[in-house]
């Protein structure tokens, strides 16, 4: 007993302070094997737009898919019941695709359902094969719905945190795009945008929550866009000096609109928003900055935003190949980029190209 509550003490400090789902799931899972001394462990959950049960396998590995009424886990999550079976290849309910996919030979099995806090049942939690034993004892069954009911808990937060971060970057990506009727640009060029600032904050040092946050905010650089007039947004050819002013205000309207927030994120989005068409060598707009007066954030989104640019076809241009683009970033180091930025955003060059492709242009 001792044994057993020290294994759950350490594991419910980490998953105090875990958010992401897939890692809560695995530690549970490992939580639950050490516990209940068993060779497996799955958490089943069900997807109610599939109509299916799925699971994480092992760490790593991906995940797996099962028919909600399917098998014994199907059995348990239809009925509520809980079901401990000492030979499964016995029981004509035990669905052997899972040991085909994964060459394993499930002996015993106990599985109980998950239910939320309204007594919903959610998904199935279930142990495989009893070490050094033939079955699951009744001691094991209470030890386990006991243990089901403490993640159940855990996971329905871990899946609403999931949603809400979901939501919340939905949000960003559809009101950052609130111009789609006068602006040329996607709503996948604002999403590449922040992809490509994600890897370059991570290799320039920045930590995690920043990474995470500017992932979010570079895709708000043109937002100020819904400030600039139509006779000039919706020009067709060259702008003159006056209406190349007017469009130049974008953004430090974006700015207006973005700035003066509690939010890091929003702080991040502001400064990205004034800053994104500044250049290394001060010859940028709006107000010609040179090097470190603008900030990491500004330098990371304006190479960013000009690559996907290149890359990408415009009425009066082909999109650029890997040769062209790798040769216009370097003749920028030092003079439109960061040339420490450029040296990273070349080195990472591959990955670049395959966001561009994976996530192509479709409105
Ligand atoms: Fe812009
Ligand atoms: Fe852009």
């Amino acid at each position: 007993m001792e044994k057993k509550l020290k294994i759950l003490l350490q594991y419910s400090s980490k998953l105090a302070s875990e958010k992401s789902l897939k890692k809560v799931l695995l530690y549970l899972t490992d939580l639950a094997k050490d516990i209940m001394e068993a060779d497996r462990c799955s958490i089943f959950l069900y997807d109610k737009n599939k109509g299916i049960l799925w699971t994480i396998v092992a760490h790593g590995v991906e995940k797996i898919e099962i028919k909600a009424d399917k098998g014994i886990a199907g059995y348990v999550f239809k009925t509520g019941e809980i079901m401990n079976i000492p030979d499964a290849y016995k029981d004509p309910r035990f669905d052997r695709d899972v040991d085909k996919k994964t060459g394993y030979r499930t002996v015993s099995v106990l599985a109980v359902p998950l239910l939320d806090s309204k007594q919903n049942t959610i998904g199935v939690f279930q142990v495989i094969n009893k070490k050094g034993r033939e079955k699951f004892t009744e001691e094991d069954v209470e030890l386990l719905r006991h243990i089901a009911l403490y993640a159940s808990s855990i996971i329905e937060n871990a899946v609403l945190y999931e949603k809400l971060k979901k939501a919340h970057e939905d949000v960003i990506y559809r009101l950052s795009h609130a111009t789609k009727f006068k602006d040329p640009e996607t709503q996948n060029h604002i999403i590449r945008v922040g992809l490509y600032c994600e890897i370059l904050a991570r290799e320039a040092g920045l930590d995690e929550e920043d990474v995470e946050l500017v992932k979010l905010a570079a895709p708000m650089h043109d937002i100020g866009k819904v400030g600039i007039p139509d006779r000039v947004l919706l020009k067709p050819g060259k702008l003159s000096d006056e209406e190349w002013e007017i469009m130049k205000k974008h953004t430090i309207y974006g700015y207006e609109i973005l700035k003066n927030s509690d939010s890091k994120l929003l702080q991040i989005a502001a400064e990205i928003a004034l800053e994104h068409h500044e250049r290394w060598d001060g010859t940028g707009y709006p107000f010609g900055k040179k090097g470190k007066e603008i900030s990491i954030y500004g330098r990371i989104t304006s190479i960013s935003d000009v690559f996907d640019a290149l890359t990408s076809d415009r009425p009066y241009k082909k999109a650029w190949g890997m040769k062209e683009t790798v040769q216009f970033l370097k003749d920028q180091r030092g003079k439109h980029f960061d040339p420490l930025i450029t040296d990273l955003f070349l080195k990472n060059i591959d990955r670049m190209f395959s966001i561009k492709r994976e996530l192509g242009d479709v409105d």
